[in-house]
């Protein structure tokens, strides 16, 4: 069985990786030639523990790569699209790649025997399958999805910076279609890879989708909750926002993962399907009260981090303010949607001089902030002469900070939006974020 991989991002270069190295026969596929050119060579065009190595296995075995979507629709008995549906600047899905992605899939089937099965990973709102996608390809074929090739919606649920830990070990795989057969074969193509211990659930098309939108969208919840309840503690003295999730989490029935209060959740999929979810409903005339609180609530998260900022520091004006931490989240290069990003950009309207560290994520900002900012490869020199340290991303390097690391700073005023640091030094300032002081 081959298998055709469209579109090389953190889905597409994690299946493309982890399959190959597993010894399937991959063909992955991007139009970046530049892109291509970067994976044959065995990097990885951003940052993901453990890729690179499971990329070069792949490539030793059965990894081949091209810019030609017709070759994997061709020799492909199986098509994954994982391409990109990014946001508008409105906050709706942004569609045309994918459905550029199934123009050409499409031209390619018209002049083809084969009858790939096209499994759409990318996260699509409810009913694109089953429209705009469907209808795209039978325009392009001129053939009937289950004569010619058959449809289906297989949403994944990797995250950054686990993708290829979590592409080994998924929890749930969901298999939307209509088509027995073809759900049937993905069924067994998925327990070749995983045996018989993750479930499988088959169901239709737009169930698909809107499962992977509820699922993103009570991930968003429980952030959104918790960083209602840290602004609650940081008003109540003694009290830690920690210890109250530590405690509620251990009910069952809401569970210890993602209840770290924090900045606010970031990056390219929670703040954008927690939006397009919103629209979605909205445009259903079904407008949703709660992803609005939560989507607002989102947003005011970055406010209560300023607030800390100058009740500590005053006036921002000429003061030097660190920000460790760029990417949405530890362990991983990208800013996308970022909350640090977010800061840095009130920061600079209130004129506060900002100097910023991050392991992985320099390169990206710069692309943002070019020489507005100061960037560091060392922590320290991040800290020199500063009024106010700022932890945005829990990356490890920062919870083993200790005190006299600060000492470099003017002032020595630290807010940890993660409380990942463990400090006792009189002659320091510490605000945890959600911890009543
Ligand atoms: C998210 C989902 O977790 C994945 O299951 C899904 O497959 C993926 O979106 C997607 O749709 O492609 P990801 O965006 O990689 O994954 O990152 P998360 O781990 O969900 O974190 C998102 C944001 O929430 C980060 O900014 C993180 O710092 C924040 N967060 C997370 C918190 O503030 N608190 C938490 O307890 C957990």
């Amino acid at each position: 069985m081959k298998i055709g991989i469209i579109g090389l991002g953190f889905v597409g270069l994690s299946f493309a990786s982890v399959l190959s190295s597993k010894g399937f026969d991959i063909v992955g596929i991007d139009v970046d030639i530049k892109k291509l050119e970067t994976i044959k060579s065995g990097k990885s065009p951003f940052y993901e523990p453990k890729i690179e190595e499971t990329l070069q296995k792949g490539l030793e075995k059965k990894l081949m790569l091209s810019e030609k979507i017709e070759y994997a629709v061709n020799n492909c008995d199986l098509i994954l699209v994982t391409v990109g549906t990014p946001m508008t600047s409105d906050g709706n899905i942004d569609l045309r790649i994918i459905l550029n992605a199934c123009k050409k899939i499409g031209e390619a089937l018209l002049k083809t025997q084969n009858r790939p099965d096209i499994i759409i990973k990318s996260t699509v709102i409810p009913r694109t399958t089953i429209n705009k996608i469907k209808r795209k390809l039978e325009l392009k074929s001129l053939k009937k999805e289950g004569e010619g090739f058959t449809l289906i919606t297989n949403p994944e649920f990797l995250r950054e910076g686990r993708a290829i830990e979590d592409t080994k070990n998924p929890h749930l795989i969901i298999i939307g279609t209509s088509r027995k057969k073809s759900a049937e074969k993905l069924k067994n193509f998925y327990e070749k890879i995983y045996g018989k211990k993750i479930p499988i659930i088959i169901t239709n098309n737009t169930t698909a989708e809107i499962i992977k939108y509820a699922n993103n969208s009570f991930l968003a919840t429980k952030i959104s909750f918790i960083n209602n309840i840290a602004n609650l503690c940081q008003t109540l003295p003694g009290t830690n926002v920690d210890i109250v999730a530590k405690a509620i989490g251990i009910d069952p029935r809401i569970g210890q993962q993602f209840l770290n209060a924090g900045p606010g959740y970031g990056g390219s999929c929670l703040p954008k399907d927690v939006q397009a979810m919103m629209i979605f409903q909205k445009n259903l005339g079904e407008e949703s009260v709660l992803l609005n609180a939560v989507h607002q609530t989102n947003i005011l998260q970055i406010d209560k981090i300023i607030n800390l900022i100058e009740k500590s520091v005053g006036n921002l004006k000429n003061k030097q303010i660190t920000i460790l931490g760029l990417s949405f989240k530890e362990e991983s290069d990208d800013i996308r949607e970022s909350t640090s990003i977010k800061l840095i950009e009130i920061l600079l309207k209130k004129q506060a001089k900002i100097s910023v560290h991050d392991p992985k994520a320099i390169e990206n900002t710069k692309t943002i902030f070019g020489d507005k900012i100061s960037y560091h490869s060392k922590i320290k020199n991040a800290l020199n002469n500063s009024h106010c340290t700022v932890i945005m991303t829990a990356w490890k390097q920062y919870s083993n900070l200790k005190n006299s690391d600060f000492d470099v700073m003017l002032k020595k005023i630290i807010i940890d939006t993660r409380r990942i640091l463990n400090l006792n030094d009189n002659n320091l300032t510490y605000v945890g974020l959600g911890m009543g002081s």
